[in-house]
């Protein structure tokens, strides 16, 4: 039986961002997405506060969901409406924050910045977390394991990649995070048609062994109340 059915982060929008340059390449994600088996997958297109502001991002984000939505056919997961939202210094107080949780939750998806984290970094986070929001921090097997020890302190949940499982480092670390319950989502973050690279989240679901089964329990209660497009 397959444990995972819900893939909690991707890059699948028509044109939203890098992830998809067009209908074709989506429409291909979808196939590549039903035929492993996964039934509801998160849309999360990046945001990133300094070249973007809410109002158009979910103006745009809208437009390449009703291209995607006008190519669905049946057989298809659900899709639902999220976003990747880059931590930048002082963003909890941007308006329009809330409306990037994933549509018809309090879920939001945040991505920690490539660059040196400081105070502001972990009190931002810290910040949002306080407003209500269930926090979950995208791929948090990308980053210094130390930072991650800091940040995981804060009231915030986790989402694993893939790739983590692939190598004996990856696994220990993944291992580490499911075994304190702290792991609340796993997601592909597909980025293109790439059936493979597919199948290696299919893969990892699995090597998650005993707790494949709390991590999709978990994304269902982050994600009741959301509407599939
Ligand atoms: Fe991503």
């Amino acid at each position: 039986m397959q444990l995972i059915t819900t893939d909690f982060h991707s890059h699948i929008l028509p044109g939203a961002d890098h992830g998809s340059e067009g209908i074709g390449t989506s429409r291909k994600q979808l196939d590549i997405v039903s035929s492993h088996g996964i039934k509801r997958i998160v849309a999360t297109p990046h945001f990133y506060p300094t070249s973007d502001n809410v109002k158009l991002f979910l103006e745009r984000r809208s437009e390449c969901a009703r291209v995607l939505k006008g190519s669905m056919r049946e057989g298809d997961p659900e899709v639902l409406l999220g976003a990747e939202v880059l931590i930048c210094d002082g963003i909890e107080r941007m308006e329009g924050l809330e409306a990037l949780a994933v549509e018809g939750t309090n879920c939001i998806l945040l991505e920690m910045p490539m660059t040196r984290w400081t105070g502001r970094t972990y009190d931002t986070v810290e910040a949002i977390a306080s407003m209500g929001f269930d926090v979950v921090m995208a791929h948090i097997d990308r980053y210094d394991p130390k930072q991650i020890d800091e940040l995981m302190r804060l009231d915030v949940s986790a989402q694993l990649n893939p790739g983590t499982f692939f190598s004996r480092k990856g696994r220990k670390f993944a291992a580490k995070w499911l075994e304190a319950g702290r792991v609340a989502a796993i997601g592909s973050d597909l980025h293109g048609a790439d059936d493979k690279g597919y199948g290696e989240f299919i893969d990892a679901g699995r090597a998650m062994g005993e707790y494949a089964s709390h991590v999709e329990k978990t994304m269902e209660e982050l994600l009741s109340g959301a509407k599939a497009l």
